[in-house]
């Protein structure tokens, strides 16, 4: 990779697409996304606070951290020419852009995972699932790219278009230079991370999270999506769920704008990602708003988790 003499650490973005001859709209599109976070960054960190419809000292309407991440995304979106659909977490329509190209794409976002753990200074994300076409309601399998940018003591930006899993981290002029390419996730056993309240998982999981406790996996959960899936890959093993609750059968987090884009890198890494008895990426979405259980992460945890609960749910 890259031009004699030159160091993997010198490979920008837009060149590492390059070389991997990705589509060149798509290339725009993944570079327009990079530019968003650098002001979605900046809001984070030296953004007030406040609450949407109050002001700040200067007497300024304030808008949420998560309103304004998502009009950040829209706006590059929209001007990037190159995207015809885009629905996003903070937004209940399917939005239509206005498309000049042969090659046009599709957005589903999520502007900024984890909000409320930014008054507590914990780490948050931006995730997207990229489609090409105008059609955004396809199982997560037909997705052009997706990829994820962690906000925490450093920002990193990990993408696939299909061809493996690649972490970029900002430097200090706010580019994204490469970390590490073809991220693989082999190991078995480590982590585990289990979103929602314990008291309300089926016998099938409980089991299944004993059987982990009980075979030495360490709990690592954060509370934030990105940073806990984060870890999962760049660690090459372990497993993050979020299972379906009594009461809650569909568990809490979001197919379009969390769940596919996340089974589609940890797929490509070679993890696995499922509802309980089915990958994620076939599912046919319902809805935008639909909502899935998960567990994801290293293959064999996967399998482990499918066959507590075919055998007790
Ligand atoms: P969002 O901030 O976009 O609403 O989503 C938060 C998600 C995700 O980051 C995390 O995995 C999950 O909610 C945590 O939920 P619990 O508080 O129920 O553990
Ligand atoms: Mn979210
Ligand atoms: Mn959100």
């Amino acid at each position: 990779m890259g031009e004699p003499g030159s160091t993997k650490f010198q490979v920008d973005l837009r060149r590492h697409l390059r070389e991997q001859k990705v589509e060149r709209r798509l290339i725009e599109l993944i570079c327009e996304i990079a530019e968003a976070s650098k002001y979605i960054i900046n809001s984070i960190r030296t953004g007030d606070l406040g609450v949407a419809g109050t002001s700040n000292l200067y007497g300024e309407e304030q808008l949420e951290l998560d309103v304004l991440s998502d009009r950040i995304l829209q706006k590059r979106l929209k001007s990037s020419g190159v995207v015809s659909s885009v629905v996003s977490e903070e937004n209940n329509d399917i939005m239509q852009f206005n498309c000049e190209n042969d090659v046009c794409y599709s957005v589903a976002y999520d502007p900024l995972d984890g909000s409320s753990l930014v008054d507590v200074n914990l780490a948050v994300g931006t995730i997207l699932s990229i489609y090409q076409g105008d059609n955004i309601l396809l199982p997560g399998r037909q997705q052009a790219a997706a990829l994820y940018i962690l906000y925490g003591p450093r920002t990193t930006l990990v993408y696939s278009t299909g061809n493996g899993v690649h972490e970029f981290a900002m430097n200090q002029l706010m580019e994204y230079t490469l970390v590490k390419e073809n991220i693989t996730i082999d190991g078995v056993g480590g982590i585990y991370s289990p979103g929602g309240q314990r008291n309300l998982y089926t016998s099938g999981t409980e089991k299944y999270v004993r059987s982990l406790e009980e075979s030495g996996h360490k709990l690592r959960y954060s509370g934030g999506f990105v940073p806990d899936i984060n870890q999962v890959l760049m660690k090459g093993r372990g497993i993050f769920m979020y299972p379906h609750l009594q009461g809650r059968p569909q568990g809490k987090l979001r197919l379009l704008y969390e769940l596919n884009p996340m089974a589609f890198l940890i797929e490509q890494a070679g993890g696995a990602a499922s509802n309980g008895r089915m990958p994620i990426l076939d599912i046919v979405p319902e809805g935008i708003d639909m909502c899935s259980p998960v567990f994801i992460g290293c293959r064999e945890d996967v399998a482990m988790a499918e066959k507590f609960i075919a055998a007790e749910d």
